[in-house]
């Protein structure tokens, strides 16, 4: 065969090399260490050299277009499977982006936060307490020791295994001991959280929230406490000119005790809080008792404040229109895309409570 033939096979099988596997056979039957260019090449120190002056220069440069195609065609190669490869993989950024799914703010963190910045705007800071309580914080440093009628009407969720003594906090009070015994007065807290009671029918649920506040300076009084409640109620709901009536009632934890009414109409079957001649109970309060300030190392001689605790289901229950109590803790996902808060309904003084 004459190199010129030799070279036009071997450009012709490698046009014909689709695949990086056919390039490299092709170099190998042409270049390789028995390849035909090869061949040609060990020809040339058989030759006379005369002879080998003549064809060297040709053998030389047939290896070389070759070596060069060879190289080209391989770079073409992969440089189409790089194309193919970007345009199998490509990603629209024009297709609309997929709905991600959205939780929702359940209406009592709702409250939560609103009950947070409207007391944090009067100056009191939040704190918050272990959900296992200590009978001693629980009751006794309440001025419920043990065998205190007053334990039996909380149902209480007592814990089996040791230490012995641990209980369920049944309401949030055990905070206000934490709070006088952590830090020293004076003192404006607000403490909301979950509580337990062993009770459940269609109002009563046995975890469900409340929001203890408590105040302790020297010469706190009954006026500074309605004045805090009025203030908070006009600000939670969205009135003004809320009339507020405290009854007699009893805590053993305060003295005296109240619980508060807050007025409100039923005109037309609706709940208007504010004005009106009813009365709606909210919550209990009172005077701290001289013996808790006491049980907490503080002397009642000089410290007294008052205390109030209140349900804040209830309180969501009234503000938002919500009928069913247990509904708040059956985590139906449709209740809660229908009541829950977006996330960026962040309840704030300018921006109003009122959503
Ligand atoms: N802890 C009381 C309850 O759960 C409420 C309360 C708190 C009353 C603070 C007075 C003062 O019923």
């Amino acid at each position: 065969m004459t190199t010129e033939a030799l070279r036009e096979r071997l450009l012709a099988d490698l046009a014909a090399a689709g695949t990086p596997e056919a390039v490299e056979a092709v170099r190998v039957a042409a270049l390789g260490r028995s390849g035909a260019v090869t061949a040609l090449l060990k020809t040339l120190g058989g030759l006379a050299p005369e002879e080998r002056l003549r064809v060297a220069p040709r053998y030389q440069a047939l290896r070389e277009e070759l070596a060069a195609a060879i190289e080209a065609k391989k770079a073409a190669l992969s440089e189409a499977a790089l194309a193919s490869r970007l345009e199998a993989e490509r990603s629209d950024m024009s297709l609309p982006a997929r709905p991600v799914p959205r939780g929702t703010i359940h209406p009592v963190s709702q409250v939560m936060d609103e009950l947070a910045e409207i007391f944090a705007d009067l100056g009191f800071a939040v704190a918050a307490g272990p959900e296992i309580e200590t009978d001693w914080y629980n009751f006794t440093a309440l001025n419920m020791p043990a065998e205190h009628p007053a334990r039996a009407m909380h149902d209480t969720f007592y814990l089996a295994g040791e230490p012995a003594g641990r209980v369920l906090r049944t309401h949030t009070s055990p905070v206000q001991i934490r709070a006088m015994t952590g830090a020293s007065p004076p003192l404006r807290i607000i403490a909301p959280g979950r509580v337990y009671r062993a009770d459940s029918d269609a109002t009563h649920t046995p975890m469900f929230h409340q929001v203890e506040g408590l105040v302790i300076d020297r010469d706190t009084h009954m006026g500074h406490l309605k004045w805090t409640l009025t203030t908070f109620v006009e600000a939670f709901f969205g009135v003004t000119g809320v009339a507020l009536r405290l009854r007699p009632s009893f805590f053993p934890f305060t003295e005296p005790s109240v619980e508060v009414d807050v007025g409100c109409s039923w005109a037309g079957g609706r709940l208007a809080i504010g004005g009106g001649d009813s009365w709606l109970e909210i919550l209990g309060a009172g005077m701290v008792h001289p013996k808790v300030i006491a049980n907490c190392g503080l002397d009642p001689g000089q410290w007294q404040g008052f205390a109030f605790g209140c349900g804040i289901d209830r309180l969501a229950m009234l503000k938002y229109g919500l009928a069913d109590l247990r509904a708040f803790f059956d985590a139906d996902i449709r209740w809660l895309q229908h009541h829950g808060f977006g996330a960026h309904d962040v309840p704030s003084i300018s921006a109003g409570f009122s959503a």
